[in-house]
């Protein structure tokens, strides 16, 4: 068995920046990831990370209420704003330590950090490197790290979590490249696991990203909060989905129509391009639906106005993706794209320390719901949240195993977890149906995006969840698993799933609940903000017959719902 004071589970940002607070605090630490920690998904980030900084022509006004604001009117008002003030109030000073440990972010002609407009943002307030911010980010943390010796575990997938007594204790640990299961005990368990954009066709996230972070928290006793609220990110290549960096619109790129219009002019007649993620989002689908997009399936990014020496310095990183993913320079030709899934509002229930309902459970950045996004994220928001709550989680961690007296875990109980995680791993290897697992998540993903996804409705919902119900049913009746134990990617894809469906039936049943249209979540049959029965968070705890849903109100504290316009 491993035993640490804290376990960290994910090497992504959250969790590399909740090890060093960890760390730093005096604690004995751990990290637990599935793949080596710069190779995480934090590194596939593009555009920038938000901060009221003032740096920008234009922008000196800018102060983190401001920002505050931005963050709560973007959610469609379904933010705690308590949570959101404390985020935007700690953004600057992230960003400096950032800098002060090594991040090269891009630089005005004065030499301040360089800030770009992101939809939704009233000034210019996202602090960039190039369009590869996440990538330099990660590696930074990443040295802080191992400046500090923390002891890494990569390639270890979590197959479940430890709880005794109620209270979370551990978890059981899959070697991917020698096949062993191991036992990890901490006093506290910090998540930082990610999204779930697997469980979605077309979305921007790795194939690390399967969400079953947050399933396990789900299952050990923590709810998913806020579920129903997946975000669409407006421009993904066609085909692979690959991000296109919103920043691609902040230094002032188009999106044109089959019949060369600027459509945003439309939808969004102040600030075009750079409204906010689901209305542009909304938008594109809207003029594809409708027969303005090019081949029923994409519209036009169009940046060769910006000029080759802008395009070469501020997104170098999307100029080679399009030339390798879809043959386009856009130096010379517009990019086709079309949204893809990029992002869960949603989320393991926390406060904004991290603790989640769960004594010794804590969770960071995407797997967590704060709540700092409500309906709908700002973008450059995603990398701040990972590091503001992934460092106060790391403190938090602090306060809670130094303030109590620890009893020894009896041995039994990790054995016992052990033992399950085993027998559900030689149930896969054995398994003598038919099903073909992935079958079942091609399906589950398809399902996903066409009927819980950017434009709802009952009927396509309730397809869904019925599809889902079968596909859990298929999933009873998986074909044996070929090959060993080692380095055995089709064992962990398998293993996921089961949590991977789990997600994705407490979405669509999230989505079917909430009658209204507010952010991500825009219903067809529910087409207005219901704010007076709806303003509130939803909470999903796992039955036997699927998910229990029950709500909690919004926690308001300088601005009260408006009519969202930009
Ligand atoms: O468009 C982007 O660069 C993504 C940023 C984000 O999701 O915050």
């Amino acid at each position: 068995m491993v035993i640490h004071d804290v376990i960290i589970v994910g090497g992504g940002l959250s969790g590399l920046r909740a090890a060093i607070a960890a760390h730093d605090g005096g604690l004995d630490v751990g990290v637990v990831s599935q793949v080596y920690p710069v190779r995480s998904h934090s590194g596939a980030a593009q555009g920038g990370i938000n901060a009221a900084l003032g740096n920008a022509e234009g922008g000196e006004d800018d102060n983190p209420e401001r920002h505050a604001y931005d963050t709560v009117k973007g959610s469609d008002f379904l933010a705690d704003q308590d949570a959101v003030e404390v985020m935007t109030g700690m953004a600057p000073g992230i960003i400096f330590e950032m800098e002060h440990w090594g991040v090269p972010f891009s630089r005005t002609k004065s030499d301040k950090i360089a800030q770009r407009p992101f939809g939704g943002g009233a000034f210019p307030r996202t602090c960039f490197a190039a369009d590869k911010t996440g990538r330099f980010l990660l590696h930074t943390m990443f040295e802080q790290m191992l400046k500090r010796h923390i002891k890494v575990y990569p390639e270890w997938l979590m197959m479940s979590l430890v709880v005794n007594d109620g209270v979370c204790c551990g978890l059981v640990g899959y070697h991917i490249p020698t096949g062993e299961f191991e036992s990890f005990q901490g006093k506290a368990i910090v998540l930082g696991t990610g999204g779930y954009g697997q469980v979605y066709a077309r979305s921007t996230n790795t194939l690390i990203n399967s969400g079953s972070g947050m399933a396990h928290a789900y299952h050990a006793g923590a709810p998913l909060k806020d579920m129903e609220f997946v975000q669409f990110h407006p421009t993904s290549l066609i085909g692979s989905n690959i991000l296109v960096t919103e920043g691609a619109r902040g230094e002032g790129g188009y999106l044109i129509n089959k019949l060369g219009e600027r459509f945003m002019k439309k939808y969004a007649p102040k600030v075009v391009e750079l409204a906010p993620r689901d209305m542009v989002s909304r938008a594109i689908q809207t003029e594809i639906n409708e027969g303005r997009g090019f081949d029923d399936s994409y519209v036009l990014l169009d940046l060769r106005h910006l000029g080759k020496e802008k395009i070469l310095e501020r997104l170098p990183e999307i100029r080679e993706h399009s030339i390798h993913f879809v043959g386009v320079d856009p130096i010379v030709a517009p990019i086709p794209i079309q949204p893809g899934q990029h992002y869960s509002m949603g989320g393991i229930d926390t406060d904004f320390d991290g603790q989640t309902p769960v004594p010794g459970l804590f969770a960071a950045g995407e797997c967590a719901c704060v709540s700092v996004h409500g309906a709908n994220r700002l973008g450059g928001n995603s990398l701040l949240e990972t590091i503001v709550f992934g460092k106060r989680s790391g403190e938090k961690t602090v306060q809670y195993v130094k303030g109590r007296e620890w009893k020894p875990v009896p041995e039994g109980v990790f054995q016992y977890a052990l033992d399950i995680v085993r027998a559900r791993v030689a149930a896969l290897f054995q398994g003598t149906g038919q099903q073909e697992p992935a079958a079942i998540r091609a399906e589950m993903k398809e399902t996903m995006f066409f009927k819980v996804g950017i434009f709802r409705e009952r009927k396509l919902m309730d397809e869904a969840l019925k599809r889902i119900a079968e596909l859990q049913e298929r999933y009873r009746h998986l074909r044996a698993i070929k090959g060993g134990k080692i380095f055995n990617l089709d064992l962990c894809r398998a293993y996921e799933l089961r949590y991977m469906l789990d997600l994705a039936e407490a979405i669509a049943a999230g989505a079917i609940a909430r009658q209204e249209s507010r952010g991500s979540h825009s219903r067809l049959d529910f087409n207005k903000r219901d704010d007076h029965n709806w303003g509130k968070h939803t909470l999903a705890y796992p039955t036997p017959e699927g998910p229990r849903l029950s709500y909690r109100p919004v926690t308001f504290t300088k601005w009260q719902p408006e009519e969202r316009k930009y």
